[in-house]
């Protein structure tokens, strides 16, 4: 662009309507030009006098905006030479523009590790985090989030400077001493506030466990199939996970692997994920004396057994265990709503000073306001009631999706898991491709995810889809599932 044009560029676009500084559009438009290369370097630019005239402006303005473009590198100026575009706005010639890239390229050219590759390449959340038959989310728009106001509001008027600054020592007392009494009537957890530790959910405790107690190249049994955050957090600090299978009763335990203790053994005893099977009582006691001979150290996930459809939650494990080798985790993500990014591990007693320590030395947390609200919530009693209600809610939809399971396919697919939780998983015959059952889903707009996706032995994979029930509305689940129903169908030997 010719500078003489400079002021034709800037005429047509300069809305001078009120409230809309001259100067800053100017700076702004000067700025886009010159990023895009519409002006380019060396460019000599018309001096404010000469502008401002043109534009009709008071020099100042003018002025201002070269000062701020001066001050920012885009603009040079020298005594005698004028204003020019200085030569340190990077090139945007097509040569070294980004071009557009295949996910699975993109990895590699941008300079990941081979960590941070295999993390990209293989990413397991899905895109959109709302819908039928989203697994493992709650319904969030039950909330009760007018109690919630209310006691974000009365504590904002007591709160201290210290709740709005960094969290440390393991989290907000109160809240802590809160979860510490809700998990020993409700989860007969063995444990005192010192060793409830609060972090950001259970993918952060993962990672703070085998930060401060493995070292890189360690193994970690996982169940087989697993929650893939699991694996993710694991393998990005180089621990070897070892899939060992699930059956009915839960983890299995063969020889082989007993002759190879492990440094952890992660499982989901109260609803595997994502089978929903219960680690059954003998192989509990066995797990737990392995787990003692061996010096490993067993983490029980226990991400939403609060929803058990027929009886009483089961006991965590952590309950049973004399050894101090559990270490139990637990979340707000199922029970009120997962954006909250609010969970607990609890550790044995021996632990409990270094994870204190460890989570804000790794993490320098914060939210200590929200955890003091949370307290409040535990503590008057709204927690307990919200699990209540949603445990009818839940219920009920489950039984609908079960229903329209039923009137589509009768006893021709099994259902695996129904029990508890928020979502069930439909079993699918091995020759069925759950992969491309579930891209089609997507293109209808129904999330359904393949079980295969959570093996890490594809080959022993069983074939399959979790659907999610809880946050879906009642009247959407029937209609959601016929859709459903007609892409499984076409799918079906
Ligand atoms: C087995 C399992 N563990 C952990 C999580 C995640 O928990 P959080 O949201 O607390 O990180 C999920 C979420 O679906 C899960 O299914």
């Amino acid at each position: 662009m010719l500078t003489a044009t400079l002021s034709d560029y800037l005429l047509q676009r300069l809305d001078r309507g009120p409230g809309k500084p001259v100067n800053r559009q100017i700076y702004r438009l000067v700025r886009a030009a010159v990023l895009d290369g519409v002006l380019s370097e060396g460019l000599q630019l018309p001096s404010s006098r000469d502008l401002a005239r043109q534009l009709k402006l008071s020099r100042n303005t003018v002025i201002y905006a070269y000062e701020q473009l001066v001050a920012e590198g885009y603009l040079a100026s020298r005594a005698g030479a004028g204003t020019y575009i200085a030569s340190t706005v990077p090139d945007q010639s097509p040569a070294l523009a980004p071009q557009p890239q295949a996910p699975a390229e993109r990895g590699a050219s941008v300079g990941l590790s081979a960590r941070g590759a295999a993390l990209v390449g293989g990413a397991g959340a899905h895109s959109v985090q709302w819908g039928a038959f989203l697994p493992g989310v709650p319904d969030v728009t039950r909330f009760p989030n007018v109690i919630w106001n209310r006691l974000h509001s009365t504590l904002w008027r007591r709160s201290r400077p210290e709740m709005l600054s960094y969290s440390s020592g393991g989290g907000h007392l109160p809240l802590r001493e809160a979860i510490a009494d809700y998990l020993r009537v409700a989860r007969s957890v063995n444990c005192h506030a010192g060793q409830v530790i609060i972090t950001a959910g259970i993918h952060q405790s993962v990672d703070l466990v085998a930060k401060l107690l493995a070292d890189p190249g360690e193994r970690a049994w996982v169940e087989e199939p697993c929650y893939w955050g699991t694996h993710n957090v694991l393998n990005a600090l180089n621990l070897e996970t070892v899939p060992i299978p699930v059956d009915a009763d839960g983890m299995t335990f063969d020889e082989a692997n007993l002759r190879h203790p492990p440094r952890f053994i992660f499982v989901t005893p109260s609803h595997q994920y994502p089978l929903g099977s219960v680690l059954s009582l003998s192989r509990r006691r066995k797990l737990l004396e392995f787990a003692a001979a061996n010096q490993a150290w067993v983490v029980e996930d226990d991400y939403d057994s609060e929803f058990r459809y027929n009886g009483r939650p089961l006991a965590a494990l952590q309950g049973m265990d004399a050894c101090a080798r559990v270490l139990y985790l637990g979340s707000f993500s199922k029970t009120l709503f997962p954006g909250l990014r609010i969970g607990y591990l609890v550790v044995p007693e021996a632990l409990a000073g270094a994870f204190a320590t460890g989570v804000s030395e790794l993490y320098r947390g914060g939210q200590v306001f929200t955890q003091a609200v949370l307290a409040e919530f535990m503590d008057k009693g709204y927690f307990s009631s919200h699990i209540r209600r949603m445990r009818i809610l839940y219920a009920r939809r489950r039984q609908l999706l079960q229903d329209a399971i039923g009137a589509n396919f009768g006893d021709r697919l099994a259902i695996a898991g129904g029990d508890a939780g928020l979502h069930l998983t439909l079993l699918l015959p091995d020759d069925c491709d759950d992969v491309a059952v579930s891209a089609q889903a997507q293109q209808a707009g129904i999330i359904a995810r393949a079980l295969s996706r959570y093996y890490k032995h594809k080959g022993a994979a069983k074939k399959g889809l979790l659907l999610g029930y809880a946050g879906v509305p009642d009247e959407l689940i029937g209609p959601a599932f016929e859709r459903l129903a007609a892409i499984i169908t076409r799918h079906l030997p």
